[in-house]
């Protein structure tokens, strides 16, 4: 499939089928596409936990509002947080990082307020999820990004630290039945020309 029909084809799934699961191999696959997703100054400020254990993804339903239905017949839970501990993360910088990369935290990133910096550390991590949602389609995998979950949960739930939940996506295999679908309803977008500016 072209990327233009992936485009086209995908869309948040709001009912799943609950019998049909995704394959290890699959889900080994989209480990592997996450991790390389790219980020400012190849800082990859990310923790992404994947859940399919029933238990687990129950609590974490529980914890998501009008979301709940669609995690708990979703085949799993990738849930995406950015680390907050900015020691941790300047000793990662440190550790892992290019020379280039590590001039570039200490010039501009290191003593800027802590917020501006967890902020556009959040940014590297919703570009993953434009990364993994654009995958997922491309694998013919359905998917449901979520903000609308409660993070202080999550993060109890699965007992993170050093790193702050921002949102979570369900994955799995649509039920035939899903209105939300584009062959049901079409795509809803803005006109080309309302967000496209070309300087020719
Ligand atoms: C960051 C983000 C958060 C979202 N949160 C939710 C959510 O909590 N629940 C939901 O059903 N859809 C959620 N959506 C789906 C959007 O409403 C959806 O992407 C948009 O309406 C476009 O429709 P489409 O994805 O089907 O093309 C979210 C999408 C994004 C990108």
């Amino acid at each position: 499939m072209d990327f233009k029909t992936v485009a086209e084809k995908r869309y948040t799934t709001k009912i799943y089928d609950a019998s049909r699961k995704i394959s290890e191999v699959l889900i080994e696959d989209l480990k592997h596409i996450l991790k390389l997703s790219p980020s400012s100054i190849n800082s990859q400020p990310w923790l992404f936990t994947f859940v399919s254990q029933k238990e687990t993804k129950d609590a974490l339903a529980d914890a998501s509002f009008f979301n709940a239905p669609k995690i708990k017949n979703a085949s799993h839970l990738v849930v995406f947080s950015v680390m907050n501990n900015l020691e941790l993360f300047e000793r990662h910088v440190e550790e892992n990082l290019a020379e280039g990369p590590v001039n570039y935290y200490k010039q501009f990133v290191k003593d800027q307020p802590a917020e501006k910096t967890i902020n556009w550390l959040s940014q590297q991590v919703y570009l993953s999820l434009g990364f993994f949602l654009a995958a997922c389609a491309a694998m013919e995998i359905d998917s449901t990004p979520m903000e609308g979950i409660e993070p202080e949960k999550y993060k109890d739930i699965l007992n993170i630290e050093d790193y702050k939940v921002l949102f979570a996506v369900a994955i799995g295999y649509r039920d035939a039945e899903d209105s939300n679908q584009p062959s049901h309803k079409g795509k809803s977008r803005l006109a080309v020309n309302q967000v496209i500016n070309s300087i020719d």
